[in-house]
Parts: structure tokens; C-alpha cells; sequence
């Protein structure tokens, strides 16, 4: 089976999609700096798949560390690229870090791509692409807007950077995947999301409080043009979303695709009220919570969905989880990895 790369593969999606790809087979490496992830996941996602899959803790902001990975890696056939900072505030007060640590690393991985001989590429991008879109659901030929935060700056221009660069080199392959909300976890209760200090997100942040790390969650707007006031996402369980880049992955590898870079929305196609995520926690998890809606929090999107045929479509893929799936499973996450910390 291929050999495949997965930057960030500790990560939360990362992890997800590295047992998606060890239970259909492939060889997986993973390469992580472990700057927001936690060793102990090797070991969980062992414990899931009964395989191991070869870690290498390195940055890749380190150049010559990354030249020498691969360079005794040559039968690498393709790259998901997580690997990335992804925390929105802190993107705003630290624009450097973000710009460099963001778009150096996904510089150095095309340029390893490219001098080892590596034609497929999967990138992690946002629906923050489209900012505020003017019709709902956004698809793929909505109009891209002026990024909110330097993190979704980030994102805008790796897809341009991957557009130029593929361009200039046809032998190099990309898919770029459009990520709406995701959250939930592993139904085994062994890789979710683990956010470094105070959640940004708000799945973590009703996880957390609902155990007791937190007071009480803040709802940002109750005022918004919405079926209830607060704001509409299109949230994608996790291990739906790390389905579909195995899937990207085998397009690319089949060479099915049918343009040097093609981009695809990855969502449920349905949006759901900050209320509506609560509701559902609420009643799968049958934990009361503490919530109070609160002041807008800048740079919010109002309403955001996905428009997912092409994905269904061309790539043949369909989300299997529901909303209760998803609360129910992020919340069974939060009680198993604090138990695990408590021993
Ligand atoms: C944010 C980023 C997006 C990024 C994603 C993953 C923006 C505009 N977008 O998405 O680019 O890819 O995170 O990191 O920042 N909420 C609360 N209380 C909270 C937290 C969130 O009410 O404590 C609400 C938000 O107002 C929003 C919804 O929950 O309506 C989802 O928020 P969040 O999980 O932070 O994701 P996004 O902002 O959609």
C-alpha cells in the first residue's frame, strides 16, 4: 500500500484522518512538532487500529531536519499537509508568527515535494476563505473575501501559493479541502480535540464547562438575523471530515483528478444555531449547561453553510454523523481523556 505523509498528524484532524488511513491499510508517517498536540495519541491511535504508525517529532519550519526526513523517505507517494497554527485571536495579535510558521512550512513541503519526486498534495483549508458569502450555501465558485485575521490570511494565500506553484509544475497534484465546523471525536472516546488552555472553539468550550473547567459558556449575539439569534454553522463530525481525505488522497493517487488543483467544500450542507449545538449537547449527554448570550464577538460570520455536491459528486463522499453524534461524541471524548489525566 502507499506511503502516505501526514504533517500534523497529531492534531485533531490529523489524528482522526491517520486512523482512517491505518484501518484502510496504507503506510502512514507522521511528522508533528507537538506544539498543540500530546504524545500520548500515538499511543490511542495504536490502541485503536493495532498499528503503529512511524512519528517523527520535527518542525517544519526546520529545513535541513525536513531535508534529511526525506531524503530517507523517497517512496513517499503523498502529503496531507495539517500541519498548521490555527488559533483566530491569537492569529490577530501575532501576525508574524502566524504568516511564518503557516506559510514557511508550507513552502518547505513543496519544495521537498517537488526535489523528491512527490506528486500529490492534500490541503487543510477554511470555509473562512469566503468570509461573510453573499448567497447561501456557499460553493466552490463563491467569491473569495478579504480575509477576517491574518489566520485566515494564511489559508487564502497557501491555496495561492499551491495554485501558483502547481501551475509552474504540472507533475505536482493538489486538492485543497474547505473545512466548515468540525467537531465530535473518535467513537472510540480516544482522539478528540484538545485545545491548549482557554477553547477559542465553542464544541471544547461546552465540553469544558459542562465537566467543570469552566464557568460558564458565552454565547457571542443573541441579536443575529437568525432563527434564534445566534450564529449558523455548518459543523462536520470529525471523523466524517477525515474520511474524505483518504478519499482525496486515493483521487490524486489515481490521478482521477481533473485539474492540477481542485477544491472541494467539506460540510454537512445544514447550519445550526449556537442554541441548536447546546440543545443537542444538552440533550445526548443529559448535562444541564451553563450558558449567557453575551456581546457579538468581532470577526463572526453571521451564517455560514455548505453547498457540498461537489464533494458528493466527484468525490463520492457523504457525511454518516448527525449534530447528536457529534456533541455526544465530543462529550464522551472530555470524560475519557480527563479520567486519563486524573489516573
Ligand atoms: C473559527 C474561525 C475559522 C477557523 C475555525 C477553527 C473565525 C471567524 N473563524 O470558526 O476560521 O477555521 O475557528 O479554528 O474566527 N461561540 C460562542 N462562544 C464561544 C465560542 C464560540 O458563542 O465561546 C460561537 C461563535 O460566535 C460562532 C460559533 O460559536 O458562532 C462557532 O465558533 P467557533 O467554534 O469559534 O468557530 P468559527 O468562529 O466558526
Amino acid at each position: 500500500m502507499a506511503k502516505i505523509l501526514v504533517t500534523g498528524g497529531m492534531g485533531f484532524i490529523g489524528s482522526h484522518t491517520v486512523v482512517e488511513l491505518l484501518e484502510k491499510e496504507y503506510e502512514v508517517l507522521i511528522l508533528d512538532n507537538l506544539y498543540n498536540s500530546d504524545k500520548k495519541i500515538l499511543h490511542n491511535i495504536h490502541q485503536i487500529t493495532g498499528k503503529m504508525p512511524q512519528f517523527i517529532q520535527l518542525d517544519l519550519l526546520d529545513e535541513q531536519g525536513l531535508d534529511t526526513f526525506f531524503s530517507q523517505n523517497t517512496d513517499i507517494q503523498a502529503v496531507i499537509h495539517f500541519a498548521a497554527l490555527k488559533a483566530v485571536g491569537e492569529s490577530v495579535r501575532l501576525p508574524l508568527k502566524y504568516y511564518k510558521n503557516n506559510l514557511d512550512s508550507l513552502i518547505h513541503i513543496l519544495e521537498m515535494m517537488l526535489k523528491y519526486e512527490i506528486a500529490n498534495l492534500v490541503f487543510s483549508s477554511s470555509c473562512t476563505v469566503y468570509g461573510q458569502p453573499d448567497s447561501l450555501p456557499v460553493t466552490e465558485q463563491s467569491p473569495i473575501k478579504k480575509a477576517e485575521s491574518p489566520y485566515g490570511n494564511t489559508k487564502q494565500i497557501g491555496e495561492e501559493i499551491i495554485a501558483d506553484t502547481v501551475q509552474a509544475y504540472p507533475q505536482l497534484r493538489a486538492i485543497s479541502l474547505r473545512y466548515f465546523n468540525p467537531i465530535g471525536a473518535h467513537k472510540s472516546g480516544l482522539l478528540g480535540e484538545l485545545p491548549q488552555g482557554i477553547p477559542n472553539n465553542l464544541m471544547p468550550f461546552i465540553t469544558q464547562t459542562a465537566i467543570g473547567l469552566r464557568d460558564n459558556l458565552k454565547v457571542y449575539g443573541g441579536d443575529y438575523d437568525t432563527l434564534d439569534g445566534t450564529c449558523v454553522r455548518d459543523y462536520i463530525h470529525v471523523s466524517d471530515l477525515a474520511k474524505a481525505h483518504v478519499i482525496a488522497t486515493e483521487r490524486l493517487l489515481a490521478q482521477k483528478n481533473a485539474t492540477n488543483l481542485e477544491y472541494f467544500n467539506l460540510g454537512t450542507g445544514k447550519g445550526n444555531t449556537v442554541l441548536e449545538v447546546i440543545q443537542s449537547f444538552e440533550k445526548t449527554t443529559q448535562q444541564k449547561l451553563k450558558y449567557e448570550i453575551v456581546h457579538r464577538r468581532p470577526g463572526d460570520v453571521v451564517k455560514i453553510y455548505a453547498d457540498t455536491a461537489a464533494a458528493n459528486q466527484v468525490l463520492g463522499w457523504h457525511t454518516e454523523k448527525n449534530l447528536d453524534d457529534m456533541t455526544a461524541s465530543a462529550w464522551q471524548w472530555e470524560v475519557n481523556y480527563r479520567k486519563q489525566q486524573a489516573e
